[in-house]
């Protein structure tokens, strides 16, 4: 019997309205577009905006965008995985939240939190399922609602990071197809250098940790950095040897977009041309677990059945990853 791989057929996306450019936040803080755009690459970020918004009110946009793209009746799902680091509440589950208002009522769901690298941790997840022959339809969502979590008096974090959602459908195929291979890879040490120190049970909101504005991300960027640089281009490199890929073979490179120095960097160790790499970091800034989908989203209409890609991604954690899959349509 041929073996059940997982493979995406389709993709929903949703970004919110609101654009929040390097011109804006230059009269927020001590910054301006050029030291942005050099020392990041991004123009500008979208922001969600209103009262009691979170980011379930983004992935359920995206994952109702999908089941109409492909057609499916949303009692057909089996199980959501949502990644996400800003979740609606501390419990329940954001996937709960947003299958609940999909119509997904026969899905089990759940979230998974490995920060910039929730994406392809889930997506390996969802393909397990998938590919033990239980389960025939699995959403994976990435979704982040960012700004709710960032510091807007600290120029070293809040021209980097804006909010979005994404969402794919993986579904089983005997084709050589779909997710081929992944390896990932985590170490806690990472939690000096990035992390949102209060909130969580270590410590719970106070008015104190309140004071100490303790509930905003803090990142050490040039350490960030290092690990960043080294460790996305190791795991997509490796991820090429074990499967017998040069940079000819590769088609696309769908890296996790924190800052396109690192992506650049990663390209150029796979020996990738530069017209093979997506990139929507100018125009969306890091949406943590939704920069893989929407760059799936935003570039699907250039992939074609059979393409080789390479998904890469570094977060906090450290979690960090890389993904092998074969792309299994051509969009109509
Ligand atoms: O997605 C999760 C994983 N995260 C990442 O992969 C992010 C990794 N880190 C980075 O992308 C970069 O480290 C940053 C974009 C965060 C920072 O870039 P950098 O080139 O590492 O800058 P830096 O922190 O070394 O700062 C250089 C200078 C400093 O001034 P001095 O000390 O040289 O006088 C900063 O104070 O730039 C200053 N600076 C700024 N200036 C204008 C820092 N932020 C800003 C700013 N505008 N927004």
């Amino acid at each position: 019997m041929s073996k059940i791989r997982a493979a995406i057929t389709g993709v929903g996306g949703y970004m919110p309205d609101y654009i929040l450019t390097n011109e804006e936040l230059s009269t927020m803080v001590d910054t301006n577009d050029e030291w942005i755009t050099t020392r990041t690459g991004i123009k500008e970020r979208r922001i969600l905006k209103g009262e009691g918004k979170g980011t379930s009110d983004m992935a359920d946009k995206a994952v109702l965008q999908l089941l109409e793209k492909t057609k499916t009746n949303p009692e057909d799902v089996e199980l959501l995985i949502c990644a996400t680091v800003t979740p609606d509440h501390v419990f329940p589950a954001t996937a709960n939240l947003i299958a609940a208002k999909t119509g997904l009522v026969n899905a089990f769901n759940y979230d998974i939190g490995a920060a910039c690298s929730g994406f392809i941790y889930a997506l390996s997840t969802g393909a397990a399922f998938i590919e033990s022959g239980r389960y025939k339809k699995v959403i994976v969502v990435g979704a982040d609602k960012m700004s709710s979590i960032i510091d807007y008096t600290d120029r070293t974090t809040c021209i980097i990071f804006g909010d979005g959602a994404g969402a794919v459908m993986l579904e089983p195929t005997t084709e050589e197809m779909g997710i081929i291979d992944f390896i990932h890879k985590s170490d806690g040490c990472g939690v000096d250098y990035l992390h949102m120190k209060a909130g969580g049970s270590r410590y719970p909101a106070s008015e104190e940790t309140v004071r100490n504005r303790e509930h905003f991300v803090y990142q050490d960027g040039k350490t960030v950095f290092k690990f960043a640089v080294n460790n996305m281009a190791d795991y997509a490199v490796k991820i090429m040897e074990r499967n017998n890929l040069t940079g000819d073979d590769v088609d696309w490179l769908v890296a996790h977009q924190a800052n396109k120095r690192i992506i650049d960097a990663t390209r150029s160790k796979m020996g990738l041309d530069e017209k093979k790499v997506l990139m929507n970091i100018e125009r969306y800034g890091n949406t943590t677990s939704a920069t893989i989908p929407s760059l799936l989203w935003d570039y699907e209409k250039q992939l074609k059945k059979g393409d080789n890609i390479i998904m890469a991604a570094f977060g906090g954690g450290f979690t960090w990853g890389a993904i092998y899959l074969k792309w299994a349509y051509d969009t109509k």
